[in-house]
């Protein structure tokens, strides 16, 4: 195994109705933002849930910001730190999926700047000159990122088209509330993506090479075979309290840095998945049910005995010669992803060879040049899983 320094301090307060746990959580005497999307919290009456929580006890001042869109932008987010430093507010609550928390991580930072300091610059460092950021906390409605209990976020310069991810040890959120009724009115392709986007966190911290890592294998084996179970029910079955429930569980604990601990990663799907969505407007996990088995594919030489392992412990693939078990097990997970009605193909996105090359720019222009567990996934390499993903 190898050496690890973990630490998560995000509490984390789950189940039926807990959203009326809120007002114990906020300072009673908060200045709150209450951030959001493009208005289902709205539709669906967890905004008012949220709003009436937090009037149950304090005298706190609350104000509102909405419109953080799917992939957030730096523009957008722009105009809520403005608002937070118009009505000094001093506590931020971020109502939503994985882009109104991550908006929300980029906001608390952004208005703890110096005045002097361009926020981009947390874009441009990656998170590195975060020193202080506003305290936070989440209502969760889109099981997926794990952004309720990690301290990373993506946001995207509209202008440019450049997705960008941040991440600094202040940008915990102080609590997360998890309440799986929330999540009843997502669209279907939401909560398929949701199921991708948490089996392919699990996979990258996975999916690399052996270090006699057991208690990280066997919970990451453990949180893929929850999600092959419960993937058709999450997706079919919208009402089944269980099955959210466990799907809710299952994306946190994916991305909260437990299994990722001591073992090391492969985030290349995920990187050139962001330059999918940024060039082409492809949802997050439906970018990386396209990469993903074509990583698996380009990649199984170094990733063979982990493929094996997988191939075993998650599919109870057995037969076969090594070749034909991690072919059978890459063809799985790509049914996998199909069987939720998320495509695996460029192709389904009417995307050819000619996209190829822009897409291996963006990649140069954001130094995603040395990817992958061993740092060898060169452009190159990633030109070879785009040309497998055709
Ligand atoms: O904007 P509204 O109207 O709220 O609608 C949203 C949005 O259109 C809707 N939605 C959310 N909850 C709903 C709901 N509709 C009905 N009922 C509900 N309960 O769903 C749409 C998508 O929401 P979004 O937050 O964009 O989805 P997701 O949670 O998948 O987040 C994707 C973003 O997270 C980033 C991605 O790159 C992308 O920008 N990621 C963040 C990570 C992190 N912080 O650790 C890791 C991930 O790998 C990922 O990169
Ligand atoms: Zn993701």
């Amino acid at each position: 195994m190898l050496n690890f320094d973990y630490q998560n301090p995000t509490r984390i307060i789950f189940g039926q109705g807990s959203t009326s746990k809120l007002s114990r959580s906020v300072p009673p005497k908060a200045r709150v933002l209450v951030l959001y999307g493009g208005g289902s919290v709205r539709r669906n009456g967890t905004l008012d849930d949220v709003l009436a929580a937090l009037q149950q006890d304090g005298e706190r001042h609350v104000a509102e910001f909405s419109g953080i869109e799917p992939n957030p932008t730096f523009e957008t987010l722009m105009r809520a730190v403005q608002q937070v430093r118009e009505e000094q507010i001093d506590f931020l609550l971020a109502v939503g999926g994985g882009s109104v928390i991550d908006g929300t991580k980029f906001v608390a930072a952004a208005a703890r700047l110096p005045a002097s300091e361009d926020a981009w610059s947390i874009l441009e460092s990656r998170g590195r000159v975060i020193k202080d950021a506003l305290p936070f906390g989440a209502v969760l409605t889109l099981p997926a990122t794990g952004s309720e209990m990690n301290a990373g976020g993506v946001v995207t310069r509209a202008a440019t088209h450049d997705k960008i991810s941040f991440s600094s040890r202040l940008l915990y959120p102080q609590f997360s509330i998890l309440d799986p009724v929330r999540t009843y009115t997502l669209p279907t392709r939401q909560v398929a993506n949701g199921v991708v986007d948490a089996f392919v966190h699990t996979m990258e911290q996975y999916l690399t090479y052996p270090v006699d890592a057991r208690v990280q294998d066997r919970f990451a084996e453990g949180l893929l075979r929850t999600l092959v179970e419960i993937g058709p029910d999450a997706v079919a079955k919208p009402e089944d309290y269980d099955t959210r429930a466990n799907l809710v569980w299952s994306a946190t604990m994916a991305l909260n840095g437990l299994i990722g601990a001591g073992v090391p990663q492969d985030w290349a799907t995920h990187m050139i998945g962001h330059e999918l969505t940024a060039l082409h407007g492809i949802d997050h996990g439906r970018t990386l049910a396209i990469v993903l088995p074509a990583v698996m594919e380009v990649r199984r030489e170094a990733k063979r005995d982990k493929l094996l392992q997988y191939a075993e412990r998650v599919w109870d693939i057995r037969d076969g010669d090594a070749d034909a078990r991690i072919d059978a097990a890459i063809a799985r997970t790509r049914a996998f992803f199909e069987s939720l009605g998320v495509p695996t193909r460029l192709g389904d996105y009417q995307l050819g060879a000619d996209a190829i090359d822009p897409l291996v720019a963006a990649l140069e222009k954001h130094g995603m040049t040395q990817l992958g567990e061993k740092q060898d996934i060169t452009p190159d390499v990633s030109r070879q899983i785009l040309q497998a993903a055709l």
